[in-house]
């Protein structure tokens, strides 16, 4: 039987990569601080297979045909695809197509319809924080695309659920694994709408405050803010997967900080 070996969160935003040296010198040493501590806590946990949660930055979806969630079911995921990620050490990621067809019939079994695909390619949301957490060894990614870019988009309650569902697909998986789970994106950041560049640090802080509250208290609130929060504050979605499988308890902070160079409140966390 599969264990679960634990939950990771960790924002990303482009400019992590195409402005890292613009970066003040004090927020950069913190944010690598923080992708390394991520990555110690992942390689502590030993995952076999991490299930890495994130949007689908326009890599293998468009607006004519967007999932709300899509399961990444190939033996092999491609690397990333933006010019800008050309320094990323691998062109292709093994995937583990026998956990994420598990995972993807037991969802269909409890009333879920993820879309699935053979072949994904992993943007900068799975691979910024793959890449600089420094992993000792890369696991198999099983891609979870969990659209936070367009509306109409998954409920907040809903992505809860699928956590919990994840959780219990890797408890039922009969052979040994160790199964850990990476969301990605987030917290509060503004892209290409008026508000571009705006990161709204009381928002981020609250809701990570809530991660140790009630799932009522926490989904209320985001319900309530998300809205006026920047576009790409959505993609708390993927923490609340997380949160979900890791059973609702609060997470660990391991960093939090407003970044605006980077144009992202950038924060880090582990569930034990
Ligand atoms: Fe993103």
């Amino acid at each position: 039987m599969a264990d679960f070996a634990g939950a990771f969160a960790a924002s990303h935003g482009p400019l992590l990569v195409r402005e890292w040296d613009a970066v003040p010198q004090n927020e950069k040493l913190r944010l690598e601080k923080a992708f390394k501590e991520l990555g110690r806590r992942v390689t502590a946990a030993r995952p076999d297979v991490l299930i890495a949660i994130s949007p689908d930055h326009w890599a293998n979806f468009f607006l004519d045909n967007y999932p709300a969630v899509c399961i990444g079911v190939g033996a092999i995921n491609e690397g990333p695809p933006e010019p800008w990620m050309k320094g990323f050490p691998q062109h292709e990621i093994p995937g583990h197509a026998e956990f994420a067809f598990h995972f993807l019939n037991e969802s269909l079994k409890d009333g879920f319809e993820p879309s699935l695909s053979h072949r994904l390619k992993l943007d900068h949301g799975t691979c910024i924080p793959l890449w600089r957490m420094e992993l000792a060894k890369m696991p198999a990614i099983v891609p979870m695309l969990v659209n936070s870019i367009e509306p109409p988009m998954p409920s907040l309650a809903r992505c809860l659920e699928w956590g919990k569902l994840l959780r219990k697909a890797i408890e039922s998986f009969p052979s040994d694994l160790r199964v850990g789970v990476l969301a990605t994106g987030g917290l509060s950041h503004s892209i290409g709408e008026k508000t571009m560049g705006a990161i709204h640090e009381d928002f981020d802080r609250e809701t990570i405050r809530l991660f140790s509250s009630s799932e009522k208290s926490l989904i209320d609130y985001l319900n309530g803010e998300l809205p006026s929060r920047g576009n790409g504050s959505e993609e708390v979605r993927n923490w609340l997967v997380a949160h979900g499988a890791a059973g609702g308890r609060g997470f660990e902070l391991v960093d939090y900080l407003p970044v605006p160079t980077v144009i992202v409140g950038c924060g880090f966390a582990s569930w034990r």
